[in-house]
């Protein structure tokens, strides 16, 4: 039906990388034999787009391209032989479709085209195969919109090529005159192209046509045809290139430079996805730069709710070497991630891998200016750096080029908070001018201002070396300096300081472009991490890196006391420079020296201090110059020393001369309960307080402290140590070692022990009645598994262990003990006894075992009942 139509058939050659159409006409009658005509176009309205079908065994049914590699071009040129077949110019667009609603049957075939076959039968797999395989219901089909009246394109690139029209003696090349940047404009949007690309003159020399189509177009016209014609005897025009034949663009952006990736492929525009999450920084890079933006500002992804159609970069680019550009292998997919990607529109930096830091370069008309280092500012390079999404400029410096065609530079006056660099008000210079300075400036952003430089700084210090690490001691006062040396002023400088991950303080300084925190008297707690950053008043809140140490706190051991009992006790030495020397004694010296010695020894406070003669020759000793006011924690806080010859030293007494002594529990029925030692109410216990050796005699007073009093004991040293015996209390218990020496009554006390009381029976007498408790009865031992009955079955037990049993339950005195013998026996608590008879408690000093037995012991207590207790 639609062959009576054809009149045409084209002969396509290729020559290396141009291509040359060489125009012959049939007549539509002179190929039938072989017929021509295998493919078409149905169901689109036009004879030139539609659903593409293929006649095999003399059926038309949908073709379907079973293809697997190569999928970039085959469709296209299967396409391609489509619209020449129907006369239809050349591909213009194609759509995939995986899943149609309606089930047709169709050819799937699995061979390759090149585009340049006159029928679909000529199209042979790489063994001049051609397989044709029927399948009854497809749910596939291609989709193919041919441009009509022009053809363009070179083989599977359809964005490039010559321009042929259709006219009624076939097709023709047009008039290289009148085919202008607007004709070309035309052609590229035509066939869904970018803008064309200048011109390159490489072209040669065209050859004269008898008669051909002159152009006259607007630009603005949407297709070729729509442009005035007439025809002229006329040299044909060259071919060109439009751009976007790279066929990427970003779309549903502000502008061109922003927006959803898209890839064209196959005539069709689809997102573009990478399937290994292998998309490369210069990826996008390429991309911003082929479509003619500036630098990358980001690359981000962007979730759909609904699948949609994509091209995937196929599985052949994973192992693609080539870096430099992505690769062109796409195969159709379909995905719900989709990446956008946003490049600056006028602004870019070059030269360097990392982009944010490079010549920077302007776009001044459709290309690319740089800027001169001169008149540039710190501001300028601010807003470079935030429209580039780089943070902070951070340095900018003038780099030599070399054959530049700029003879002038915009110089830019940036208050810093604008937006974009081309926001800033401009002024243009002339390169030559000496004010330009270096005809480009490189400029290097960083996401956060650099780290500042931290030093801690003594007395001893002074200076900000680096690598030098001062010790800091305790009780010594330092400083911590940060300085951010950066291209703009601080806005304020802090300091923090870190325990176990918290930030425990922090200090801040503003308006000063170094910031020294001073540190009166430190103590342990000052020891540990100390982290300084800064930021800067046109983005607050953004901090810097941060710089970090850690302060570690030292106690000074350049102080001793030698040789007396007591290392709080004796002739004084300093050691300096490495040296232990003694001091010799001045009229400076006194108590409050002394009182620093101590407090650094930690012995107390000064008891007292003299001067002693101790030889008759000058011996090199140290000369200490005092600024103390006694309170220091360290004697050469507050002195310096210099050698000084002299026969005398310095002796120094402390106040806590004695050691310190020690408590213990040697015995007593005890518990330990939540960690607490815990004494049954009643009980006897048994402190020792013990001392180091150090001095010969003294004296040990147990002291104990409860709530409503305190009370001691009172016993002589023997041999460093005293027993105490007594009935325990509640209450908090220390030793207080004490001895005369020195003319002085000195002590010294031990830690604190703390002891609970608790009312806790282990025994009762049971009388029968309803009172838990009596004078009089059964004995009862209460054991962990309950309460039971004391055996009788006993050798020891007599009036004096009834005697221990009244007074444990504060009964008086025993009155008499009996057997009572049961018909049966029965578990009870056999007693094993050590007992004197003088005991506060059975279980003092017996053990109870149970065992089986049929006799118990009764006690009577001259006492009346009543809680037990103690004495
Ligand atoms: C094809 O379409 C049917 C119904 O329209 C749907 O259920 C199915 O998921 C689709 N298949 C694919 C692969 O999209
Ligand atoms: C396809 O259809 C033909 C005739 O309608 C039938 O003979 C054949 O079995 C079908 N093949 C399949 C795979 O369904
Ligand atoms: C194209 O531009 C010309 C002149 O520049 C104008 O006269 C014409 O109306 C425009 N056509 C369209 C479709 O915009
Ligand atoms: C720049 O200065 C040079 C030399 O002074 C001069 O020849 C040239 O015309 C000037 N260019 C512009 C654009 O002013
Ligand atoms: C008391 O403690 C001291 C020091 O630990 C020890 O030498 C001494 O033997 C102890 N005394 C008793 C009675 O346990
Ligand atoms: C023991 O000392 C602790 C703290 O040192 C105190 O809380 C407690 O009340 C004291 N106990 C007695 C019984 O005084
Ligand atoms: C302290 O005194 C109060 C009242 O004077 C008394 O009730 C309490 O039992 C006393 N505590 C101790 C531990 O002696
Ligand atoms: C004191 O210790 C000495 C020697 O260790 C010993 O001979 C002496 O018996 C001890 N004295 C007492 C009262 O324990
Ligand atoms: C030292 O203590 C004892 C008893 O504790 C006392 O008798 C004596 O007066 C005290 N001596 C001085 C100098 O305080
Ligand atoms: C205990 O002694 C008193 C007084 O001697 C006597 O009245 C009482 O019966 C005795 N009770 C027992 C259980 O022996």
């Amino acid at each position: 039906m639609l062959s009576s139509q054809w009149s045409v058939v084209f002969k396509w050659s290729f020559i290396g990388f141009s291509c040359f159409v060489l125009l012959t006409t049939e007549t539509s009658g002179a190929s039938q034999s072989n017929d021509p005509v295998d493919a078409r176009l149905v169901e689109g309205g036009s004879r030139c787009s539609g659903r593409l079908e293929m006649k095999h065994q003399g059926k038309w049914r949908t073709l379907n391209v079973k293809i697997t590699w190569g999928e970039a071009t085959v469709k296209v040129d299967y396409a391609q032989v489509a619209c020449r077949q129907m006369d239809c110019g050349t591909v213009i667009s194609i759509k995939h479709h995986s899943n149609n609603t309606v089930h047709r049957p169709a050819w799937e075939v699995n061979v390759l085209c090149d585009g340049t076959e006159h029928t679909l039968k000529e199209c042979k797999d790489l063994s001049s195969r051609r397989r044709v395989q029927g399948k009854n219901l497809t749910t596939s089909s291609t989709e193919v919109v041919c441009s009509e009246s022009v053809r363009f394109g070179n083989g599977n690139d359809i964005c490039s090529g010559r321009v042929n029209i259709k006219s009624d003696n076939g097709w023709a090349p047009v008039c290289e005159e009148g085919f202008d940047s607007e004709a070309r404009k035309v052609v590229c949007r035509e066939f869904g192209c970018g803008p064309p690309m200048v011109s390159r003159d490489s072209s040669t020399a065209e050859e004269t046509l008898a008669s051909s189509q002159k152009l006259k177009c607007n630009g603005n016209e949407s297709r070729l045809q729509d442009c005035a014609s007439s025809t002229h005897t006329c040299k044909k025009a060259r071919s060109f290139t439009c751009e976007g034949s790279y066929d990427v663009r970003l779309v549903g952006g502000e502008n061109s430079c922003e927006g959803t990736l898209e890839g064209k492929h196959e005539g069709e525009w689809r997102p573009l996805v990478h399937g290994w999450d292998s998309w490369k920084p210069q990826y996008s890079k390429e991309v911003c730069e082929k479509l003619g933006c500036g630098s990358v500002i980001s690359t981000s992804y962007r979730y759909l709710q609904k699948r949609q159609d994509v091209w995937e970069l196929s599985y052949r680019c994973r192992d693609s070497r080539t870096d430099s550009s992505f690769c062109k292998s796409w195969v159709a997919g379909s995905s719900t991630t989709i990446k956008t990607v946003t490049c600056a529109e006028n602004v870019r930096l070059v030269g360097r891998p990392d982009r944010c830091s490079g010549r920077l370069e302007v776009k001044s008309g459709p290309s690319w200016a740089p800027v001169c280092l001169g008149p540039f500012t710190k501001e300028n390079a601010q807003v470079t750096c935030a429209e580039l999404g780089c943070g902070f400029g951070d340095e900018y410096h003038g780099k030599s080029l070399i054959n530049t065609a700029q003879d002038t530079s915009l110089v830019f006056k940036c208050g810093g908070n604008e937006k974009h660099l081309l926001d800033c008000p401009t002024d243009t210079l002339n390169a030559s001018h000496e004010d330009c300075g270096p005809f480009t400036t490189e400029v290097i952003c960083t996401e956060r201002p650099k780290e500042p430089s931290i030093n801690i700084i003594t007395m001893n210090t002074g200076n900000y070396d680096t690598n030098y690490k001062p010790d800091v001691f305790k009780g010594h006062r330092f400083a911590i300096s940060c300085s951010p040396h950066s291209l703009y002023k601080p806005f304020s400088i802090r300091l923090r300081y870190e325990v176990d991950g918290d930030k425990a303080a922090e200090w801040i300084q503003t308006a000063v472009e170094d910031a020294i925190f001073l540190f009166p008297a430190p103590e342990d707690a000052h020891q540990g991490f100390y982290e300084c950053d800064y930021n800067y008043e046109f983005k607050p809140e953004v901090f810097s890196k941060p710089q970090t140490l850690y302060l570690t706190m030292k106690e000074r051991h350049d102080v001793r006391l030698v040789d007396g009992h007591s290392r709080c006790a004796g002739r004084l030495e300093v050691e300096h420079q490495k040296k232990w020397r003694s001091v010799s004694y001045q009229h400076s010296w006194s108590l409050k020296e002394a009182a620093v010695v101590c407090r650094q020894l930690g012995c107390g406070t000064a008891f007292s201090t003299s001067k002693v003669d101790n030889s008759p020759e000058l011996l090199t000793k140290w000369r200490f110059q005092s600024n103390c006011d006694g309170s220091e924690r360290a004697l050469m806080d507050c002195g310096v020393v210099k050698n000084w010859p002299s026969s005398s030293t310095v002796e120094v007494v402390c106040t806590d001369i004695l050691h310190q002594p020690s408590i213990a529990i040697i015995s007593g029925p005890s518990f330990t309960e939540d960690a607490v030692q815990r004494m049954i109410m009643g009980h006897i216990i048994i402190i020792n307080c013990s001392v180091e050796a150090q001095y010969p005699g003294g004296h040990f007073s147990l002291k104990i402290n409860n709530v409503n009093q305190t009370h001691s004991l009172t016993q002589p040293a023997v041999n460093h140590s005293a027993v105490f015996t007594f009935t325990v209390t509640e209450g908090n218990y220390s030793c207080v070692y004490h001895n005369f020496l020195l003319n002085h009554n000195f002590s010294s006390e031990s830690l604190s022990l703390p002891i609970k009381v608790t009312d806790y029976t282990n025994l009762m007498l049971d009388d029968g009645g309803d009172e838990d408790s009596s004078c009089s009865g059964m004995v009862m031992v209460n054991l962990e598994l309950g309460t039971i009955l004391l055996s009788a079955e006993s050798t020891v037990w007599d009036l004096k262990h009834a005697s221990v049993v009244c007074r444990q339950l504060g009964c008086g005195d025993a009155i008499s003990t009996n057997t009572v013998t049961l018909p049966t026996k029965e578990k009870m608590a056999l007693f094993y006894s050590d007992c004197d008879g003088s005991e506060s408690a059975l279980l003092d000093c017996g053990t109870t075992v149970e065992w089986f037995s049929s006799s118990y012991v009764q006690v009577n207590c001259t006492g009346q009942q009543g809680a037990p207790g103690m004495k």
